[in-house]
C-alpha cells in the first residue's frame, strides 16, 4: 500500500502566501484541519495544526527535526546563535546560556525592568498619547540589553533598535523566500540599504563587546560569561563571531516578540474596558504601587496572567515556525520524506475552532480553567514547546507583568485612534499600523 499523503493546497492559494500568508493558511486549514501540503518553486512543506503532530515534531522525535531552510533569512540576519543553531553545537550553547535565565539569577533583571519602566513613564511628562510599538520597543531593548550585556548607553541602544528595524524594512522582500542566502546577495544594489543596516548592527554589538574586553571583571553578567568561558571539550574560548551571534540573537529574540505581545495586550485592554477594570481591581487588591511589586505578589495576579495568555493566543508574535525532517518519518499515518519542511502554524492552531470556542473573541476567562498539562501544551504554545522552546519565557512574562502593572496603576488607557487595527504578518505578527493609546491619569 502506498503511504498516505496530506491534501495539497492549490498553487493559486500558495502564490498569495508570498504577499500575505494569513488568507492562505486560513483557507487551507478550513479544508484540511490537521495537515496539508504546499509547494511553491523549490520550497515544499507540510503545514500542521494537529497538537499530536506538534508534540511529535517538537518533543517526541525532536532530534529528527532541525531548523532548516525556513530559517534562511533569520540566520542571515542573526548568524548562528541559539535561535538558528542545530545539533550538538546548539545544545552546548543552550547549556551555557540557560542558567542566566533561571529565576535565582534574575534579581538584577527585575530591578532593571522596574527602573526602566518608571523612567519611561516619567519621560512622558504631559504627553498623553503614546505610540506603543515605538515606546515598547525602546523599553524592551533597553531591558534586555542592560540585564544581560550591561548595555547602558541609551543612545547606542536606540540606534541599534533603529538599525534592526531598518533590517526588517529593507530585508522584507527576502523574508518569505525560504532559502539560505549567500553573503554576496548584499552586494546587489537593491539590498544596499539592508547591507548598511546590518553592518551598523554588527558594529554596535561589536563596540559593546570590545569595550567590555577592556573592562573585564566589573560586571558579572552573561556577556562576561560568554567572553570568559572555555568549552569543556576543546578548552578553547568562544570566537568573537559566536559571541556576537549569541548577543544579537538574544537582543532580537528578547525584545521584538515582547514588544508586540505588549502592544497587542494594551490594544485589547483599551478596547475591553471591563477587562481593564478587572485587571486593575485585582492589582490594587494586592499592591500599593509599582515599587511594592515582588515575585510573590506578581504570581498572585492570576487574572492578569489570563489576559496576557489570551493576548498571546490571539496574536502569537512568533506566529509561524518550522523544522526540516532529517530522516523520513510519520505524522500519524502521513508519510514525511527526509528533507521535508514542517511548518507550525501557531496562529491557526490558536484560533482552531475545534480547540477554542469563539476563537476570534478576546475572552481572558477561558484561561481561568485551562488545563496547561498533557496534550494541551501543544494547543496553546506561544513560546514554542519541547527542548527548543523559548529560553526567555519567564523573563518575558515577568517583564510584561511589570510593565502592564506599572501602567495600569497610573493610567486608564484607551485607543487614541479608532481606525481598524488587525494583524499584518512580517517576520513577527505586527499590527497593520502602530498602536497608539491615550493615557488618562487615575488620581
Ligand atoms: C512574548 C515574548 C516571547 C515570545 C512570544 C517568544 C516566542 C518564542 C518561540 C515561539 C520560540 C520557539 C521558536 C522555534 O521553536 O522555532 C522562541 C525561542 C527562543 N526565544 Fe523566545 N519568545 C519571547 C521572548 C523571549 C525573550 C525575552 C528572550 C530572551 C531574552 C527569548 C529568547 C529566545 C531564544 C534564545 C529562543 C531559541 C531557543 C532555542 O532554540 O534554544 N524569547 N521564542
Amino acid at each position: 500500500m502506498s503511504p498516505k499523503l496530506p491534501g495539497k493546497a492549490s498553487l493559486r492559494t500558495a502564490l498569495t502566501a508570498v504577499v500575505n500568508p494569513m488568507p492562505f493558511y486560513k483557507v487551507n486549514q478550513r479544508l484540511y484541519p490537521d495537515i496539508f501540503s504546499s509547494s511553491l518553486l523549490w520550497f515544499s512543506a507540510y503545514v500542521i495544526h494537529n497538537p499530536f503532530f506538534m508534540k511529535h515534531v517538537l518533543q517526541e522525535n525532536h532530534k529528527n527535526y532541525e531548523k532548516g531552510g525556513k530559517y534562511g533569512f533569520i540566520r542571515f540576519l542573526l548568524g548562528n546563535g541559539l535561535l538558528t543553531n542545530n545539533g550538538d553545537d546548539w545544545l552546548k550553547h543552550r547549556r551555557i546560556i540557560q542558567p542566566s535565565f533561571h529565576q535565582k539569577s534574575m534579581g538584577y533583571a527585575w530591578e532593571v525592568m522596574l527602573m526602566e519602566t518608571q523612567t519611561l513613564i516619567k519621560s512622558f511628562g504631559d504627553r498623553m498619547v503614546i505610540d506603543l510599538n515605538t515606546e515598547m520597543a525602546i523599553l524592551t531593548v533597553n531591558i534586555v540589553g542592560k540585564s544581560f550585556f550591561g548595555m547602558d548607553t541609551q543612545d547606542r541602544v536606540r540606534k541599534l533598535r533603529q538599525e534592526l528595524e531598518n533590517c526588517q524594512k529593507h530585508g522584507h522582500s527576502l523574508l518569505r523566500m525560504p532559502i539560505n542566502y549567500p553573503e554576496w546577495i548584499l552586494d546587489i544594489p537593491i539590498f544596499k540599504k539592508l547591507d548598511k543596516a546590518l553592518k551598523n548592527v554588527h558594529a554596535t554589538i561589536d563596540s559593546f563587546i570590545e569595550e567590555r574586553n577592556a573592562n573585564m571583571g566589573i560586571k558579572n553578567d552573561l556577556l562576561e560569561l560568554l567572553m570568559e568561558l572555555k568549552y569543556e571539550d576543546t578548552n578553547e574560548k568562544m570566537s568573537f563571531k559566536q559571541i556576537r551571534d549569541e548577543v544579537l540573537t538574544l537582543i532580537v529574540a528578547g525584545h521584538e516578540t515582547t514588544t508586540l505581545a505588549l502592544a497587542w495586550t494594551f490594544f485589547e485592554l483599551s478596547k475591553n474596558k471591563h477587562v481593564q477594570d478587572a485587571c486593575r481591581d485585582e492589582l490594587t487588591s494586592i499592591v500599593r504601587d509599582a515599587q511594592d511589586l515582588t515575585y510573590e505578589k506578581l504570581n498572585k495576579l492570576t487574572y492578569l496572567t489570563c489576559v496576557i495568555h489570551e493576548s498571546l493566543r490571539m496574536y502569537p508574535p512568533a506566529y509561524l515556525f518550522a523544522r526540516t525532517a532529517i530522516n523520513e518519518d510519520y505524522l500519524g499515518d502521513y508519510y514525511v520524506p527526509a528533507g521535508k519542511n514542517v511548518v507550525i502554524n501557531l496562529y491557526g492552531l490558536h484560533r482552531h475552532p475545534e480547540f477554542w470556542s469563539n476563537p476570534h473573541e478576546f475572552m481572558p476567562e477561558r484561561f481561568e480553567k485551562f488545563d496547561y498539562s498533557g496534550i494541551n501544551k501543544f494547543k496553546f504554545m506561544p513560546f514554542g514547546a519541547g527542548p527548543r522552546g523559548c529560553l526567555g519565557v519567564h523573563f518575558a512574562m515577568t517583564e510584561m507583568k511589570i510593565i502592564l502593572c506599572s501602567f495600569l496603576l497610573k493610567y486608564r488607557i484607551e485607543l487614541a485612534d479608532q481606525s481598524p487595527i488587525y494583524p499584518k504578518p512580517l517576520f513577527t505578527l505586527n499590527p497593520n499600523k502602530h498602536i497608539c493609546i491615550r493615557l488618562k491619569n487615575l488620581a
